[in-house]
């Protein structure tokens, strides 16, 4: 059977862990040669094992997303690995730790962190990554959105901010590069179960019961599942989709 991303280059960031590393192993079982960029080297490795454990080929890229020069060179890298470019996968982000914080509470500090990672970040590997897809002929990008940008679950300040404005940015981007053969898309995931929530069950242990129950589907997300919606984003099946807001998340936002 023909693998889903068969010939294609992807660029996943935030992989060392999480839903990115998930989306890196299920690219790199589609037949994608993969990129797994992170500022945890020593997490990022662990992925790499993983995607060549399971018969995938990848190359571990230590790059902190909100710093220019990095990504640059990150993408520079992954071209001369693998030749080309198709996919970028935006998938690095930090949240507050506290969900619950105000604006009042919240130092400009970690506001700006938040923005510099999650949406200078996502920018910056456009800014870096879309000449490679033109000079491909075209690609997929796919940036993370959450259900924070589209109703006021709980996030706090920045995260939401960052988030919305990632719709945006999607929105302005499909619309820019359609003509070269460009598709980009937001995926908002729910509550999904990875690193990130875990953290904040130290300040918020009730989160994964509460996150639970206001699901319809009961449940957080594996991380696999985000990265099956990911795994249609960046193929060629999802051909006609583009400017769009996918969200995967058990029926939170509907009810
Ligand atoms: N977990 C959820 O419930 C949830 C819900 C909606 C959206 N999201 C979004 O999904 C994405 C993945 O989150 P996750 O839940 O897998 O979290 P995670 O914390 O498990 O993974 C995020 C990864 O990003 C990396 N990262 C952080 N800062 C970075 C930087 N400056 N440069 C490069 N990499 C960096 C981390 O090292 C980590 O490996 C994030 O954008 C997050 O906002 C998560």
């Amino acid at each position: 059977m023909l693998k889903r991303l068969e010939g294609k280059v992807a660029f996943i960031t935030g992989a060392a862990g999480g839903q990115g590393r998930a989306a890196a192993i299920v690219f790199a079982r589609e037949g994608a040669k993969v990129a797994a960029v992170d500022v945890d080297a020593q997490g990022v490795d662990e992925t790499i094992r993983l995607v060549k454990e399971a018969g995938g080929e990848a190359i571990a890229i230590h790059c902190d997303v909100s710093n220019e020069e990095q990504v640059k060179a990150a993408i520079a890298k992954t071209v001369e690995a693998f030749g080309k470019l198709n996919i970028l996968y935006n998938n690095a982000g930090i949240a507050h730790r506290n969900i619950f914080i105000t604006v009042e509470e919240l130092d400009v500090e970690e506001w700006e962190k938040i923005q510099n990672v999650n949406l200078k970040g996502t920018y910056l590997v456009c800014k870096h990554g879309i000449p490679e897809l033109v000079r491909a002929g075209g690609g997929s990008i796919i940036n993370t959105a959450s259900t924070a940008a589209l109703i006021n679950s709980p996030g706090g300040p920045s995260y939401s901010a960052t988030k919305g404005a990632i719709i945006s940015l999607t929105r302005h981007l499909a619309a820019t590069y359609a003509k070269k053969g460009i598709r980009v898309n937001a995926l908002a995931p729910g509550y999904v179960k990875t690193p990130m929530t875990k953290a904040m069950e130290e300040v918020f242990p009730d989160l994964d019961r509460v996150a639970s129950e206001a699901t319809p589907l009961g449940r957080g997300a594996d991380p696999e599942e985000i990265a099956n919606v990911a795994l249609f984003l960046a193929s060629d099946e999802s051909s006609f989709v583009t400017g769009a807001v996918i969200v995967a998340d058990g029926g939170l936002t509907i009810v």
